[in-house]
């Protein structure tokens, strides 16, 4: 195996295997999505074919210049049925970090985005006691198909959202979730659990770990005092206590988008006027200083940042924001803080949770045909890289 060629600083994009694989059958997003009633405006489908279109995928990123490749690797193919690991979709996956190493792609692997195998969610998913070993089982399966090429490796994305939203894992119940409910603390220990264990694992087999957090940022209304309080506990619940979790860790992950306006209630709308993108967020690209300030502030650990980026169908707009964007965080880079990377959200247009709507990709992909086609934005970001 080719030792690959380590550059200093990563520029790449990310994807998630369940927004871009297609057909992830055993999975209870899957399941969720086609039940009878479903509250979904879309099903994934074949998402955007990238299980079979992989190579394709990471030629586009490297043609552009781009030196790192961050996507999951899915749980519900590894394990369909408990205890039984595929030996072909390790088999997969191992070739898919081979293709990156050929390409000169640095593979940065993240272990779990959001769903889970089915048999897992039945069992009552991270509320249940056995959930910890059941995740470390898993992650002492795929560690082999890992080592030497793999250097950084994401265990849990986004844990503050999932303790957040678990209910949309509910597979006994038709809910959908109501708008971010303040995280589970018994959901957040159980997921603290399994990343600590996770990287326990991780680093015996010489990999660096660590987990990648929404640093979602509250905006109290200026000069409201009840609302800056406010904004406080909503930070420290939905984002530091998760940060303090990465104490010690190889690195932290930032996933940063926006910021959310608090008041003395709680989480409210933005106000009439606020610049917003396809999906409503605000336009706010300081997010990423802002984001990767916090994270290295509270957890000590560098900063990788795995995710930012806007949903829009303007691309001159993408670009605009990814400039200011990387201008924070070179600004933060200048302060102090110590960045590994950055990895923009998303390389293609893909499934975002529910819907194809939003479109965050560097890369347009027809959903009939699958066919890709890179936006200038894509280019753009190889230019950033390139310095
Ligand atoms: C966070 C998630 O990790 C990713 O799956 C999602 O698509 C983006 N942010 C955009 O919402």
């Amino acid at each position: 195996m080719a030792t690959p060629t380590v550059p200093a600083f990563l520029w790449g994009a990310s994807t998630a295997a369940h927004q871009t694989e297609g057909n992830n059958l055993n999975s209870d997003w899957w399941y969720a999505e086609n039940r009878e009633g479903a509250f979904f405006p879309d099903r994934s489908g074949d998402a955007d074919d990238s299980y079979h279109r992989y190579e394709e995928d990471i030629a586009l990123l490297a043609s552009a210049g781009l030196t790192a490749y961050r996507f999951s690797i899915e749980w519900a193919r590894i394990e369909p049925a408990p205890g039984r690991f595929s030996a072909a979709e390790l088999a997969h996956y191992r070739r898919m970090i081979d293709h990156c190493v050929a390409s000169g792609v640095e593979p940065v692997i993240t272990l779990h985005h959001f769903t889970h195998p089915r048999w897992f969610a039945e069992m009552g998913a991270w509320a249940h006691p056995d959930a910890v070993d059941r995740f470390a089982a898993y992650v002492e399966a795929v560690v082999p198909i890992l080592s030497p090429d793999v250097r950084f490796v994401v265990t849990i994305n986004e844990p503050n959202t999932l303790a957040s939203v678990g209910s949309v894992m509910n597979l006994h119940e038709l809910v959908a979730p109501t708008n971010m409910p303040e995280p589970d603390p018994a959901l957040r220990d159980a997921l603290a659990g399994a990343h600590k264990r996770a990287v326990g694992v991780l680093r015996d087999a010489g990999l660096r770990a660590g987990w990648s957090i929404n640093t979602r940022l509250f905006h109290p209304e200026p000069g409201d005092d009840a609302a800056a309080k406010a904004a406080e506990h909503l930070s420290r619940v939905f984002v530091e206590d998760f940060l303090e979790v990465a104490r010690g860790d190889d690195f932290v992950g930032v996933q940063a988008y926006t910021y959310v306006r608090a008041t003395a209630d709680g989480v409210a709308s933005p106000p009439e006027g606020t610049r917003l993108t396809k999906n409503g967020w605000p336009f706010y690209p300081q997010a990423l200083h802002d984001g990767a300030e916090l994270a290295h502030r509270v957890s000590g650990a560098p900063v990788l940042v795995t995710e930012n980026g806007i949903a829009t169908d303007d691309d001159a707009e993408r670009i605009e924001y990814m400039d200011q964007a990387v201008a924070g965080m070179n600004a933060a880079i200048g302060a102090g803080v110590p960045v590994l990377g950055y990895l923009h959200w998303t390389l293609l247009d893909n499934y975002e949770w529910g819907s194809y709507f939003p479109t965050f990709g560097l890369v347009a992909v027809d959903r009939k045909t699958f066919q890709r086609t890179p936006k200038p934005s894509l280019a753009h970001l190889g230019e950033l890289a390139r310095g």
